[in-house]
């Protein structure tokens, strides 16, 4: 058997890895859609303090676009939401709402 050259064996794994990786433009591209296409009915602390996995975020989106959403870059948004709110996430903070603050 032929011995792998090793330079077609080392581009292959940095495209490997550059692929895994999150592509942060893709990841800028989905929050500022978020920005665009999910603020009109609540604020972002409801998206923010989900922990889901890809496929619960890309029907959360599915059930925001049957109430309405436009989403225009699905691809970004479900990017940046399933990496940057993820299970493996800590909890987030919870912030009391006016009413809660008001109990007080
Ligand atoms: C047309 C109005 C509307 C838009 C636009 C909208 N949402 Fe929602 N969203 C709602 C309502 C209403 C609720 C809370 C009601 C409920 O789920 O009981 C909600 C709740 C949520 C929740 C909490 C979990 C849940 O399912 O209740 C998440 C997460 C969420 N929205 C994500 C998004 C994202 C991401 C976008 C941008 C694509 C978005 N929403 C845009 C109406 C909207």
């Amino acid at each position: 058997m032929p011995v792998p050259n090793m330079r077609v064996l080392f581009c292959f794994t940095i495209l490997l890895v550059a692929g895994l990786a999150a592509d942060p433009s893709l990841i800028e591209k989905g929050k500022a859609e978020e920005r665009r296409a999910c603020v009109g009915c609540h604020g972002l602390q409801i998206i923010h303090v989900q922990r889901l996995s890809r496929a619960v975020w890309d029907r959360e989106l599915t059930k925001m676009v049957n109430w309405g959403a436009q989403i225009r870059e699905r691809e970004a948004l479900l990017e940046y939401l399933a990496t940057s709110f993820s299970e493996d996430k800590p909890p987030a903070e919870l912030r009391l709402s006016a009413e809660g603050t008001a109990r007080k």
